[in-house]
């Protein structure tokens, strides 16, 4: 076999005169009856066009060139030269072609049921190209992608080793995992009726690393979660894990800030500055949202006393009730945009979030017209001026309690700034958000749930508050939010072991039930714990945003599709009886036809 001395895409004008073999696939082929083949030749790093001459290409080479077809697969040997049809300023290789001298056909293919085409890719069904994904990810876009992945867990390996972490592996076959979804189960064979869980990520494996004196860990970890995948989500996804000791919310802080401006800069040469911080109370009053997204205003304002003062039976209404509030948001030059069919689509919307509905109005020279005008009249000049009003605005309001209408008008903010176009591209708005309360109250279970996971400590200052105040009490969790989506979450943890206790005991776990869950991690904690903390970034939502895409199948080399299945192994599928027995499991559901 001919032995590849360059890659078809790294070829240049200096390399003229150089005999070189290149090996990949045919990308595109054009035979000139005039005695001349052209092909593309495509491999990871690119395109190189190869020329077959019937007057300097051996006959075999001729009659080989002759036959390629798309994705046919060739080692050729020849000799670079400049373009003889005129340079191609749109490759990278556009100023020069490699003359073929000889052509080994390494594999034929069969007529491929796609072609690996970027300007194609939009035509051919996500089904089809996640079925031939060994065909999808030869496309240049999936390639670059690829390797943008690469570079960032490079990158991630590198700023963490110079910061003294060591790289630790932690087990796949766990007992189970705190972080609120459900786990993936796996029948245990040694032990007849018995099951591990697959880990919803490294949590209590790095705290008891803490424990265990390695002070700075980091590992690139597959976390498995059994819920249903969305456009962000994966139930099969990566994190870019760590846990450090001795260290308080800052130092997390600042360690991941400076990762994240060491990518933002190696791999798009943007300087994302120091990393701004809100405080979760904030970030709910303001974007009705614990992830906002700075790059657009459209600010949710509590206008609760002078709806008050309307005879608006829904606002009345909502005001009467234990916590009720009434919420608006000030939409720019929407009014003409505010059509009745825009209006009557956003109370559908706003109704999946619990909302009765969104009642709008416009301002117009004569005042408020449409919707809800008419009730405003006696509050108008004082609504002007509490949101800044401006003929041509249009308002959206929201009533309920405080939790369902803020919720509800943070959703509606993120729908109209996609539907009105006013999300600026370009931006990279980065926020820290903290002081996030300890737990949220169940209503239907009538109990505390863990905000972030039942291991996150309270902010110093807010232990005593810890049992005589639960709701009010505030952790020392952080999440990282980048242009609304949460690229990564972490938390200073419990290192004693009566608090975590207290805290098993608010979140309704009783001493047994602790003790058989979590009893290795209470038994570390009597050990000698040092104080630590640490955060996991999503690695996939971090590629998507490093390469411009909203769909995390496009960041994962074998993703699920949106009901969990791998269309290329036809994963899940059935397994033998056999296998069954001998895991001692019986299924009471019959496999598909
Ligand atoms: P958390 O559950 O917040 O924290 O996850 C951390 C980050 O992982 C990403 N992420 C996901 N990405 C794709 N698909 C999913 N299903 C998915 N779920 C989460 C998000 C998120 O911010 N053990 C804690 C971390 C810690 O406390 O140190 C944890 O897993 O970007």
């Amino acid at each position: 076999m001919l032995k590849r001395t360059h890659m078809c895409g790294t070829l240049r004008s200096e390399d003229q005169g150089r005999e070189v073999v290149v090996c990949g696939w045919v990308n595109t082929y054009r035979d000139h009856s005039s005695g001349l083949v052209f092909i593309d030749l495509r491999d990871r790093e690119g395109l190189v066009q190869v020329v077959f001459d019937a007057d300097d290409s051996e006959a075999s080479a001729m009659e080989v060139g002759r036959a390629l077809r798309r994705e046919d697969v060739v080692a050729i040997s020849g000799t670079v030269r400049a373009r003889a049809g005129g340079a191609n300023p749109k490759l990278a290789t556009g100023e020069i072609e490699v003359l073929a001298r000889s052509v080994e056909l390494l594999a034929k293919t069969e007529p491929p049921p796609i072609l690996p085409d970027d300007h194609e890719a939009d035509r051919i069904s996500e089904e089809n190209r996640l079925k031939h994904r060994y065909i999808d990810l030869r496309r240049p876009r999936m390639q670059s992608i690829l390797r943008t992945r690469s570079q960032v867990t490079k990158l991630a390996r590198d700023y963490f080793m110079d910061h003294g972490f060591l790289e630790i592996e932690t087990p796949l076959l766990i007992k189970t995992t705190p972080e609120g979804a459900r786990d993936f189960i796996v029948p245990a064979r040694l032990h007849p009726g018995m099951w591990y869980a697959l880990p919803q990520s490294p949590q209590l494996f790095k705290q008891i690393l803490m424990v265990a004196g390695c002070d700075r860990y980091i590992q690139i970890c597959k976390c498995l979660r059994d819920e249903d995948p969305r456009a962000d989500r994966q139930a099969e996804f990566t994190q870019i894990d760590l846990e450090m000791s001795f260290v308080d919310r800052d130092d997390v802080i600042e360690m991941m800030s400076g990762f994240a401006r060491r990518l933002w800069k190696e791999l798009l040469d943007v300087e994302i500055g120091e990393i701004p911080t809100m405080t979760y109370a904030e970030a709910m009053e303001r974007y009705g949202i614990d992830r906002p997204d700075t790059r657009y205003g459209l600010e949710l304002q509590d206008i609760s006393e002078l709806c008050g003062r309307t005879d608006f039976r829904v606002f009345k209404d909502a005001l009467a009730g234990e916590h009720g509030c009434v919420k608006a948001i000030r939409v720019p030059g929407a009014a003409e945009r505010f059509s009745r069919k825009v209006t009557d689509g956003y109370t559908e919307f706003v109704r999946d979030f619990g909302a009765g509905g969104a009642p709008t109005t416009k301002l117009t020279a004569n005042g408020f017209e449409t919707g809800v005008a008419k009730f405003l009249e006696p509050i108008a000049d004082e609504l002007i001026a509490e949101l800044g009003l401006e003929v041509g605005d249009a308002v959206v309001f929201a009533s309920d309690t405080r939790t369902i209408a803020t919720r509800a008008l943070g959703e509606l903010r993120q729908k109209i700034a996609q539907d009105l176009d006013l999300i600026p591209e370009g931006c990279w708005n980065f926020v820290w958000v903290i002081d996030f309360p300890m737990f949220e109250r169940d209503e239907e279970k009538g109990r505390w749930v863990a905000l972030h996971h039942p291991f996150t400590s309270p902010n110093p200052d807010q232990f005593d508050i810890l049992e005589s105040d639960p709701g009010g009490c505030l952790s020392a969790g952080y999440d990282l939010v980048l242009n609304g989506s949460e690229i990564g979450g972490g938390s200073i943890r419990i290192h004693d072991q009566s608090v975590q206790e207290t805290v098993f005991k608010l979140l309704g776990l009783t001493q047994a039930d602790a003790e058989m869950k979590f009893g290795f991690l209470l038994s570390a904690l009597r050990h000698g714990a040092p104080p630590h903390g640490g955060i996991a970034f999503g690695l996939d939502r971090l590629v998507m945003h490093l390469v411009g895409t909203d769909n995390i199948r496009d960041v994962i080399a074998f993703p699920k599709t949106q009901s969990g299945g791998d269309l290329m192994t036809d994963a899940p599928g059935p397994v033998d009886e056999e296998q069954l027995v001998e895991t001692h499991v019986r299924s009471t559901a019959e496999p598909p036809a």
